[in-house]
C-alpha cells in the first residue's frame, strides 16, 4: 500500500494563523518545527515555551485515529497488541516493522497509561508494557514493566546532563595525565556524592573501563526508563510514540517512510516531537504531605503522622536506604532547553540518520526554560491575591535547583529475586536504575513489573546491593517500620485541576 502523507492536516495547520484562536480545533493538533523556530528566531522565548507546551499537552492526551496513524498493522487485521507477536512475519505485520518493535502498540493515546492519580502519573498493572527484547516469541524470555509517573524529569535529564559532564572531565583529566606521565592513572569516578567505581587511564589513550559502577562505559549518564536506558526526554518519547502507539516519528522513520505498515507515513513532525518533549519535561515536581499542609492545600496532619514522618526520616538514613535513594541532588544550572545545549543529550543525527539541523531542530534556536521559576503547571492564586508557584523546583541559598528525586541516578544488581528472565539492551538481568521515590506515595503498585502491591513488599523484594539494607529493615521494630512507610507515604503527586 502506497503511504497517505499527511496533506490534509498540514494544509489545515498552515492556513491556521500562529496562536490565534481556538488554537487546537481536532484536525489541527499537529505541529511544524518551522511553526516553534518562528518564534524561537524572533527572540519569542515565552511564546515558543507556551506554544510547544500546549501542544505537547493535546498530543499527550490525545486518542490517535487509524487516518492519523494511531496504531500499526500488527497482522491478521489488527491494529493494537498487549502481547509481543515476533511469530508475525509476514510484509508489513509486527515482526517487520522498522525501527524494530519489541511490544504495543497497546494504546491510542500517551494518558492512557499515565494517569494516576491524575494526568502525567502512573499506571496500573493492567496498562504494563510486555516487551519481548530479543524477539524471540518465546513467552517464557518477556518483561514486563509498569508505567512510572513523569513529574519532574526534565530535572533528571538536567541533572544527568551534569554528571556525565563532571565524569568525563574526570577521565579527560585523566587521560591527560597518564600522556604526560607515561604510566597509567587510576581514578575514582564520583559526581554529585555518588561513586560510580574506578577507572585506568593509560598512556596510549585507552581506558580501562571494567571496574566503573552502575554506569555505561561512555560515561553517559542515562536516567530514563526502570534499566536506566534512556538519557534524553526526546529520544524516550519519540519511542514511546512508536512502540506504545504506533505513532511514528519522521524522525525515527525517515521522510515517506511508513515503518509499521498502516498506510501513514510521517505520522509525528519533529515539531510535534519537540512539543511532547517540552510538556513532559517541563512537568512540575513532586511534593510532600507534609509541604501541602503547611501551605493549607489538603488538611493538617495528625500529630501521630507528623511524628512518624520524621521518625521515618532517621530510619530512612540509619538502614541506608539513603545510600542509594539519595533524598537530594542540587543542579548547577537549571535552564532546560530543547535540543539540549549538551551535545551529549541531542541528537547528531536523528535514528533515520538525517540531520536534526537541516530539519529544523538545532540549539541555536532551541526552547528554553527554567526549572525553578517557569513550569507552568501548580500555579496557585491564593485568596490574598499572592501567586503560589508549587510546581517550580525549589532554589537553595545559592539559587541552584533542589532535586529532592531520592535516587543516585545509578543501576545496582538487586539479586536474584528481581533478575528478569533475559537481559534488555545489554544490561544484566539483575540490573535496575535506583528508582526515584519522590511521588511515590501516590503510586502504587512499586518495582519495575508491578509485583509490589505496597510498599512494604517494595521493600521487602530488595535484594542483591540492597540486601543489607533491608535485612536491618527487617531488624528494625514495628514503630520503626511504621515510621518508615509514613515518610514515603509523605511523597506524592500533587496536581491543580486544569479549567
Ligand atoms: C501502554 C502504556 C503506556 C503508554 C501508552 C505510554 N507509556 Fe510511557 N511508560 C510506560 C511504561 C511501562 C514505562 C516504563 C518503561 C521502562 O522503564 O522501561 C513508561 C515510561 C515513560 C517515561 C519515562 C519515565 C522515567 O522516569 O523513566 C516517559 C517520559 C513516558 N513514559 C512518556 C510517555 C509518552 C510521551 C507517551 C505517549 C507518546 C507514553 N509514555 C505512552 C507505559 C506507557
Ligand atoms: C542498593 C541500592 C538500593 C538500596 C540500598 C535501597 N533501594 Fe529501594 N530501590 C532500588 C532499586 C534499584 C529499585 C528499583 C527496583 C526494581 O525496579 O525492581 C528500588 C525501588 C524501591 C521502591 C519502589 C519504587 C517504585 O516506584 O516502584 C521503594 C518503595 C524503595 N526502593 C524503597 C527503599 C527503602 C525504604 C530502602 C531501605 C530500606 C531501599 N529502597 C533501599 C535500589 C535500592
Amino acid at each position: 500500500m502506497q503511504p497517505v502523507k499527511r496533506v490534509a492536516i498540514a494544509l489545515l495547520c498552515t492556513s491556521t494563523p500562529l496562536l490565534a484562536a481556538p488554537l487546537f480545533a481536532a484536525e489541527d493538533l499537529f505541529i511544524t518545527q518551522a511553526e516553534i523556530n518562528q518564534l524561537t528566531a524572533a527572540g519569542k522565548t515565552q511564546e515558543a515555551f507556551d506554544f510547544a507546551f500546549e501542544a505537547g499537552d493535546e498530543l499527550f492526551e490525545h486518542n490517535f485515529i487509524a487516518a492519523q496513524g494511531g496504531g500499526a498493522n500488527v497482522g491478521n487485521g489488527q491494529r493494537f497488541t498487549l502481547v509481543p507477536r515476533a511469530d508475525l512475519t509476514t510484509e508489513g505485520a509486527w515482526a517487520t516493522h522498522f525501527p524494530a518493535r519489541s511490544t504495543g502498540p497497546n494504546a491510542q493515546s500517551c494518558a492512557t497509561c499515565h494517569n494516576l492519580p491524575f494526568g502525567d502519573g502512573a499506571g496500573d498493572v493492567s496498562q504494563n508494557n510486555i516487551r519481548d527484547p530479543e524477539m524471540t516469541g518465546d513467552i517464557s524470555k518477556f518483561i514486563n514493566r509498569q508505567p512510572p509517573h513523569i513529574f519532574g524529569i526534565g530535572a533528571l535529564q538536567l541533572l544527568a546532563e551534569e554528571m556525565t559532564t563532571e565524569l568525563q572531565q574526570q577521565r579527560d583529566a585523566a587521560l591527560a595525565k597518564a600522556q604526560e606521565t607515561g604510566a597509567d592513572v587510576p581514578i575514582s569516578l564520583v559526581s554529585k556524592g555518588v561513586s560510580f567505581g574506578t577507572l585506568i587511564a593509560q598512556p596510549d589513550g585507552f581506558v580501562i573501563t571494567s571496574a566503573i559502577d552502575g554506569i555505561d562505559s561512555d560515561l553517559v549518564l542515562k536516567p530514563l526508563e526502570w534499566k536506566g536506558l534512556t538519557g534524553s526526554v526526546r529520544a524516550f518519547v519519540r519511542d514511546a510514540g512508536h512502540n506504545e502507539l504506533g505513532m511514528q516519528a519522521v524522525e525515527i522513520t525517515g521522510p515517506g517512510q511508513d515503518g509499521d505498515g498502516d498506510g501513514v507515513a510521517d505520522e509525528l513532525s519533529v515539531g510535534d516531537i519537540t512539543a511532547l518533549t517540552i510538556y513532559q519535561a517541563a512537568q512540575p515536581r513532586p511534593v510532600t504531605r507534609v509541604e501541602l499542609a503547611r501551605l493549607g492545600l489538603i488538611e493538617a496532619l495528625s500529630a501521630r503522622e507528623t511524628t512518624q514522618i520524621a521518625r521515618g526520616a532517621q530510619v530512612f538514613a540509619s538502614t541506608g536506604c539513603n545510600v542509594c535513594h539519595i533524598p537530594q541532588m542540587t543542579l548547577e544550572n537549571s535552564v532546560y532547553s530543547e535540543p539540549s545545549q549538551n551535545a551529549l543529550y541531542r541528537d547528531a543525527l536523528f535514528p533515520a540518520k538525517t540531520d536534526p539541523v537541516a530539519l529544523g531542530l538545532s540549539p541555536a534556536l532551541a526552547i528554553t526554560f527554567d526549572l525553578t521559576s517557569d513550569l507552568p503547571d501548580n500555579v496557585i492564586e491564593r485568596q490574598d491575591g499572592s501567586v503560589l508557584r508549587l510546581g517550580d523546583f525549589q532554589t537553595d541559598d545559592q539559587g541552584r535547583g533542589i532535586v529532592a528525586l531520592f535516587s543516585d541516578l545509578k543501576r545496582h544488581d538487586m539479586g536474584p529475586a528481581l533478575a528478569e528472565a533475559v537481559a534488555e539492551k545489554g544490561i544484566a538481568a539483575n540490573q535496575f536504575i535506583t528508582q526515584e521515590l519522590w511521588g511515590v506515595g501516590s503510586t502504587p503498585p512499586y518495582m519495575h513489573d508491578g509485583r509490589a502491591t505496597t510498599l512494604g513488599e517494595a521493600i521487602a523484594w530488595h535484594g542483591g546491593e540492597a540486601a543489607a539494607s533491608v535485612n536491618d529493615f527487617r531488624a528494625a521494630s514495628v514503630e520503626d517500620k511504621l515510621a518508615l512507610i509514613a515518610y514515603l507515604e509523605n511523597l506524592v503527586l500533587y496536581k491543580v485541576e486544569e479549567d
